[in-house]
């Protein structure tokens, strides 16, 4: 048990004998350190004004990834390398590359988000070399600035190769102070106001997940952040899942991917995309690069959002949950999780371990589209996730359409499954399927949507899954269009 939470903050390694568990990197930052380069917009992960670099060993391999400070707790840093906007200027006083150019393409007017889209650029930076505009957009997508207007900031990103200057951060020796710090023993610290546990083995988690059954578990808190940030929600204890490393893996098996509950959002994309286009087109809109760095699978799935967009596509997949409990694995469907509005299928002492997620078979259509207010950053109105086996006889064998957004909890359309069975893949069978969407849901109108819009879409998008399928060139011609106005 060590009782010192550990990480290097630029050049410096700080021990921090003391802290409260869900104390922010951004409170920690401008608060306590007075470092004030970083900059509260939201305070829940929007804005992107807080984004700073957080580097760690991955399989023994130095990563640097933007993240939000808002809803990151200073204690999940532990064996991480921090930096923010102050360390970018050289000890000359030279301003980085990425800085650089922001001044030299005008993209900064009041300023205020300008630290947070200069982190961005710098992950961005330390990480490819030559990234399209489309990825620039990506990689800036959760950073907003209400002034400027993101053009020069594009043409920032893209000058700031072109200055050229090398990495005055010498990753080998970064690694090696990183490697130091991380250890097997579990992190155990205190605060005035409770207590942050960090096992690093699974089964030490297992066991406090029994021991501790008041906890909190947090995966990578972008939505238990903003328990803390918006909801005032005094968490203690907290037992952060993050120092497990078996848990972030993924193993791509025969048939199959196991996914690691502590896989990121930004891994996951990358694994999936694999299975289909379209599920990394879905993932790329999947908040913005911050959350998708910090966002687990396991907490996408626990949090048991009705409009989570993982869990609709998982569901189609034919996904199963490792649950464990202590030493004992229980495995099940992923749709016989969702029980009812925020009510999951998750025993006392048990935690989610992995997603087993089937490959797609070689005969299956597949189709999953997000419609959302916003492109970029938004979560689903509603999510339509649907996989279809047609037999050999040229009728539809298996039918499974997932839904968000549609209920209490994602959720298949049974009834207009079976409207679908048995029949030819075609315009009548789809008319029938959306006839019989109203059996399968009664919908909710709220802000994001009224009841009557997300019927409509619902059916709308199983007839595009039509088109699709049975006209690719009308497709086509819309991809072509969405692209032209940037949306490809
Ligand atoms: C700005 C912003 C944009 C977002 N955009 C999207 C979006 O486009 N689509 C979308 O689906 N979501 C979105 N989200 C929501 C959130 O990012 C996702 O739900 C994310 O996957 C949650 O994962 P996490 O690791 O951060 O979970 P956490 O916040 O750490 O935990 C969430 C819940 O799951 C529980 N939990 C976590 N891991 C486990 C485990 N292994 N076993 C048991 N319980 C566990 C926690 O106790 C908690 O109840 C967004 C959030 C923000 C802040
Ligand atoms: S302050 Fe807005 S994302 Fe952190
Ligand atoms: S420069 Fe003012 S918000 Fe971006």
């Amino acid at each position: 048990m060590r009782d010192t939470l550990r990480f290097l903050l630029g050049d410096e390694r700080v021990e921090i004998a003391s802290c409260d568990p869900t104390l922010t990197v951004l409170d920690w930052l401008r608060l306590d350190r007075r470092m004030t380069g970083s900059k509260e917009g939201c305070a829940e992960g929007d804005c992107g004004a807080c984004t700073v670099v957080v580097g760690r060993l991955d399989r023994g391999l130095l990563r640097y990834e933007a993240i939000n400070a808002c809803i990151r707790f200073l204690p999940t840093l532990d064996g991480c390398h921090l930096l923010t906007v102050e360390h970018l200027k050289g000890d000359d006083g030279a301003l980085h590359p990425v800085q650089q150019a922001m001044v030299d393409c005008h993209g900064s007017q009041c300023g205020f988000c300008t630290p947070g889209f200069v982190m961005s650029l710098f992950a961005l930076w330390l990480n490819e070399d030559s990234p399209s505009v489309s990825r620039i957009e990506d990689a800036l997508a959760g950073n907003l600035c209400r002034c400027t207007g993101y053009e020069p900031i594009i043409a920032a990103a893209q000058r700031m190769y072109r200055l050229g200057a090398a990495d005055r951060f010498d990753r080998d020796a970064v690694a090696k102070r990183l490697s130091e710090l991380s250890d097997a023993a579990t992190l155990s610290l205190s605060g005035p106001s409770g207590r942050f546990l960090a096992p690093a083995t699974v089964e030490g988690l297992a066991e406090f997940v029994i021991t501790e059954p008041q906890a909190t578990l947090v995966a990578g808190a972008t939505d238990v952040g903003l328990w803390v940030t918006k909801g005032m929600r005094r968490l203690d204890p907290v037992i952060y899942l993050g120092r497990i490393e078996a848990l972030r893996q993924i193993e791509d098996r025969d048939d199959d991917l196991q996914i690691g509950a502590m896989a990121t959002q930004t891994d996951v994309r990358s694994a999936l995309a694999a299975l289909s286009p379209e599920i990394n087109e879905l993932m790329r809109r999947f908040g913005g690069e911050q959350v998708r760095n910090a966002g687990t699978i396991g907490g996408n799935i626990a949090n048991g959002s009705p409009i989570g967009d993982l869990p609709p596509v998982l569901i189609a997949l034919g996904a199963t949950l490792v649950l464990r409990c202590g030493g004992e694995n229980r495995i099940i469907p992923l749709e016989t999780f969702f029980l009812d509005y925020r009510k999951q299928d998750r025993r006392p002492g048990e935690f989610v371990e992995a997603v087993i997620v089937p490959k797609l078979p070689a005969d299956a259509l597949f189709h999953v589209s997000k419609i959302s207010k916003r492109f970029d950053e938004d979560i689903s109105a509603v999510c339509g996730a649907f996989l279809l086996r047609i037999g050999e006889d040229g009728r539809v064998a298996e039918a499974r359409l997932a839904y968000g957004g549609m209920a209490g909890i994602p959720k298949r359309a049974a009834v207009a499954e079976t409207a679908l069975i048995g029949r030819n893949w075609d315009e009548a069978a789809v008319t029938a399927a959306i006839a019989a969407l109203p059996k399968d849901f009664t919908p909710l109108s709220d802000m994001r949507a009224s009841a009557q819009y997300r019927l409509t879409v619902a059916g709308n998008l199983l007839r595009r899954f039509l088109i699709e399928t049975t006209q690719p060139e009308v497709e086509t011609r819309v991809a072509g269009l969405l692209a032209e106005v940037g949306h490809g």
